[in-house]
């Protein structure tokens, strides 16, 4: 008799019990994790075969209807691959999986296992997306042991399982959603999909800590996590994992009355109308490897504690920013609270933004409204030095097309139609405010 012992808290196995994991610190989280007898492994004959004789073929990729989202699978969906989509509850997982494998389904057997919702819900959910395909399945199982021998046996093109969290197996111990159940239910969902080459897409809640059990523990376990995030009135499918491809591809969404659409040019989406007011300024982000236009608006109040505030921005780097001019172009702003915010609920996680950043707080102090046919893309340097940032041609190509007249920016090789003004230090952006 074998016995593993797992944390419940990391979700690290271990040989032996011990009182405090080794791996996470905690106390008492150790538990039994599975009583299996095992075979001595050390007498099982593995096969092994030279890498230049094995063949497979990379070519073959599961469409999933929407180009966008094949690009965020890394080229359509891999036979064989375990992918995790995850999101917060509401965010529209069950929805784009229903979509996606009505289209599969076009083609042979899909099978969607509804651990979490009824057979009657779903078919509430298919009727509004206007699904009708008879070799589309779905299955309120929850019994992890009995869908995966189902998977095995009736073979399907794909198969989702949505939730993992809402799936257990009777063969382990601890209650649904714990550590014990979702590491051994993805472990068999894993092996079901290596072995027969099926696709399985398996949907896991995150709450605002994380996955609710072993943050980390599905995303080691799986080819590909695809993350759900919701902006504003949008919804951005990208990946944080992937196997099988690159993880700078972002599909946009909008939810309708008939389901989600995906957006073919997104990239003007967050521009609002016009507003003549100071410290509102347009750059263009990148977002994946999806050009972004964005309005970013600063508002620094005449007089505070020197308190910052930043949304959809990192706030360090906003006081950073506020240092930046104050030491370089002599304005003070430590005396003022300042605020910042992104419209349209977008988060900005790069520095290609800076400048914009930078040109709205100026604007704001000086109560100068900004041009707004103008868009500012640069990264600051703590000596105002104005630097260089990724992806330029793409952003200068984005503007182009979203009809702004003038970019200020780094110095860059690339030509363009629209008027580039390029700048080398801060103090050259106050001829633009
Ligand atoms: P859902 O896909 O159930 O989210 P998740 O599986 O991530 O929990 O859908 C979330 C929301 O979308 C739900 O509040 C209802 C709404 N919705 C629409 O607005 N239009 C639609 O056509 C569908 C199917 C759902
Ligand atoms: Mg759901």
């Amino acid at each position: 008799m074998r016995r593993k012992f797992i944390c419940s808290k990391c979700g690290h196995i271990f040989p032996q019990w011990y009182g405090r994991c080794p791996s996470c610190d905690e106390y008492s989280s150790i538990k039994v994790y599975e009583n299996i007898d095992k075979p001595n492994e050390s007498h099982i004959s593995i096969t092994k075969k030279s890498v230049t004789d094995i063949n497979i073929d990379t070519q073959i990729r599961i469409r999933t209807g929407e180009k966008p989202i094949d690009a965020v699978f890394g080229g359509g969906i891999v036979p064989g691959s375990l992918v995790l989509i995850a999101g917060a509850p509401g965010v529209g997982k069950s929805t784009i999986l229903l979509q996606i494998a009505r289209f599969i389904a076009e083609k042979g057997k899909v099978i969607y296992f509804s651990a979490e919702e009824s057979l009657g819900q779903i078919k509430l959910r298919a009727d509004r997306l206007k699904i009708n395909e008879e070799t589309l399945f779905i299955s309120d199982s929850r019994d992890t042991d009995a869908i995966a021998s189902n998977i095995s046996c009736d073979k399907p093109i794909a198969a989702i399982i949505d939730s993992i969290q809402t799936v257990s197996s009777r063969n382990i111990a601890g209650i649904t959603g714990s550590v014990n159940q979702l590491r051994y239910s993805t472990e068999k969902f894993l092996e079901v999909a290596k072995d027969n080459n099926i696709p399985i897409i398996i949907v896991g809640h995150i709450t605002k800590g994380g996955l609710i059990a072993g943050p980390k523990l599905l995303e080691h376990m799986v080819d590909a996590v695809l993350l759900v995030e919701e902006t504003g009135e949008y919804k951005l499918l990208r990946a944080t994992k992937n196997r099988f491809g690159t993880i700078d591809q972002t599909a946009i969404m909008q939810m309708g009355e008939n389901g989600l659409t995906v957006l073919e040019n997104p990239e003007g989406i967050f521009l609002g109308d016009k507003i003549n007011a100071s410290g509102i300024v347009r750059s263009v982000t990148i977002k994946g490897s999806q050009p972004l236009a964005v309005e970013i608006e600063s508002l620094v109040s005449p007089y505070g504690i020197g308190k910052s505030r930043a949304i959809g921005f990192d706030v360090n780097r906003a006081i950073m920013l506020s240092a930046i001019i104050e030491k370089r172009l002599n304005i003070k702003i430590s005396e003022h609270d300042t605020y910042l915010n992104v419209t349209g609920g977008v988060s900005i996680d790069e520095i290609g933004v800076d400048l914009a950043v930078c040109a709205a707080i100026i604007s704001s102090i000086k109560n100068k409204p900004l041009n707004l046919n103008y868009a500012f893309i640069g990264e600051v340097g703590l000596a105002g030095e104005i630097r260089p940032v990724q992806s330029i041609e793409r952003r200068i190509n984005a503007a182009l097309r979203l009809g702004f007249t003038d970019l200020v920016l780094p110095n860059t090789s690339v030509t363009s139609k629209i008027a580039l003004h390029k700048i080398r230090f801060l103090n050259d952006l106050i001829g633009y405010i």
